[in-house]
């Protein structure tokens, strides 16, 4: 034990320092880039267990929502899906379903707006972004 080990765990806690600086700048960068980035992460976390990475569904368990007529028909109705569930029959891209899906009420109005947002301009989907006043809007209903 002497200077040697002294500098090499100071050189260590610099790097550690400096990589969370960098974490936190990217992560403030990534806040002010958007909702997106934001909704990627969420969905990821939440929704692709089902939906699958790329929105793309699995046939016959569980709808897409890349390319969805359904989604895409009434943004009031896609977004109040996440905050209260969704179950009984629907149909998509002429497909029935007739399953359950939970509720995400949860998360907060701010990160259900992020995700849907993400998720109707995302793999092809052309949509608006969706705020979290609409997600409080959709909880009231
Ligand atoms: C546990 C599996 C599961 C998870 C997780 C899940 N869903 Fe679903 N989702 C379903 C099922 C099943 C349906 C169809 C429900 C029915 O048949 O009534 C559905 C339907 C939908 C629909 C309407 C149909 C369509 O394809 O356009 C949307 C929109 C949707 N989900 C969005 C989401 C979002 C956003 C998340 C994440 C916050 C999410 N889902 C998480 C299982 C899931």
């Amino acid at each position: 034990m002497g200077l040697d080990l002294f500098i090499e765990v100071e050189k260590t806690m610099n790097i550690k320092l400096f990589l969370s600086a960098a974490i936190l700048v990217g992560s403030s960068q990534a806040v002010y880039a958007g909702d997106m980035d934001n909704g990627k992460k969420l969905y990821a976390a939440n929704c692709a267990a089902c939906h699958q990475a790329m929105g793309q569904g699995i046939p016959g368990a569980f709808p897409p929502l890349a390319g969805s007529d359904y989604l895409m028909a009434d943004k009031q109705r896609a977004i109040s899906i996440p905050v209260k569930g969704l179950q009984g029959k629907v149909t998509v891209n002429g497909t029935d379903y007739n399953s359950a899906m939970p509720s995400f009420g949860h998360l907060s109005d701010q990160k259900i707006a992020d995700i849907m947002s993400y998720v109707m301009n995302s793999w092809g989907n052309e949509g608006e972004s969706v705020t979290a006043e609409e997600v409080a809007q959709a909880r009231a209903n």
